[in-house]
């Protein structure tokens, strides 16, 4: 029933959100109808991106400026497409990130330095400008999401994580504003429903990329 043309799939939203749980039961779900799936993350993903996702969530904030910050995360990614998401949607496989460029585009531009076209120059620069056939982001309540981060990291969120509420706050307005110039592509998913509803919703989400 595999279909033969690879699909590329991406997950996205604030901390907490579910994110990994999700990519994980959608894999699941996908398998049970016989497509051959590799789940993988941003940053990260391949040995050298781990590597580099390492340098970008240790440490202190000031350890990057915004712009090598944006620079390392687009470097990750351009790994990520060439070794392992290319060659994988060329095999026919679906390839399912826990986060991509929208993250980028997101979160590397709250402070102002840089804007949404710099993000995306970066990306033609480094990947090619690959793009997913669809994105989810999983939509929270910044209340549940400050909890559920708070007691998934138990205090020791990482360099990006832990920046404060107001920063989280533009992401999520980041992400909401590209889900609306982008229905197509992006869906908005309401992150606190069950899991199992929020699987059948991401899989009912992707009826018209199975045939
Ligand atoms: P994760 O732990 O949810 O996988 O994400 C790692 C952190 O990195 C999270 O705080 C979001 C952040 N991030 C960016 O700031 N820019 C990006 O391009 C990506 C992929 C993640």
């Amino acid at each position: 029933m595999s279909s033969d043309k690879g699909r590329f799939i991406s997950l996205e939203g604030g901390e907490g959100a579910g994110k990994s749980t999700q990519a994980k039961a959608l894999a699941s779900a996908l398998e049970a109808k016989g497509y051959s799936v590799v789940l993988t993350r941003e940053p990260g993903g391949t040995s050298s991106g781990e590597i580099i996702r390492e340098l970008l969530l240790s440490g202190t904030e000031e350890k990057w400026n915004t712009r090598t910050e944006a620079l390392l995360f687009a470097a990750s990614r351009a790994e990520h497409c060439a070794k392992l998401i290319r060659p994988a949607l060329e095999r026919g496989d679906w390839v399912i990130s826990d986060r991509f460029i929208d993250s980028n585009r997101a979160y590397q531009i709250v402070n102002g330095e840089l804007v949404d076209q710099d993000i995306l120059d970066l990306h033609r620069i480094g990947s090619g400008d690959l793009m997913p056939d669809r994105t989810f982001i999983l939509d929270l309540p910044e209340e549940v999401s400050a909890k559920r981060a708070a007691a998934r990291d138990r205090g020791g969120s990482d360099r990006i994580g832990r920046r404060n509420r107001d920063y989280h706050r533009s992401v999520m307005a980041n992400f909401h504003k590209f889900a609306e110039e982008e229905p197509d592509r992006i869906r908005l998913i309401q992150g606190d429903q069950a899991p199992n509803l929020i699987t059948d919703a991401l899989v009912q989400n992707l009826q018209d990329l199975m045939k």
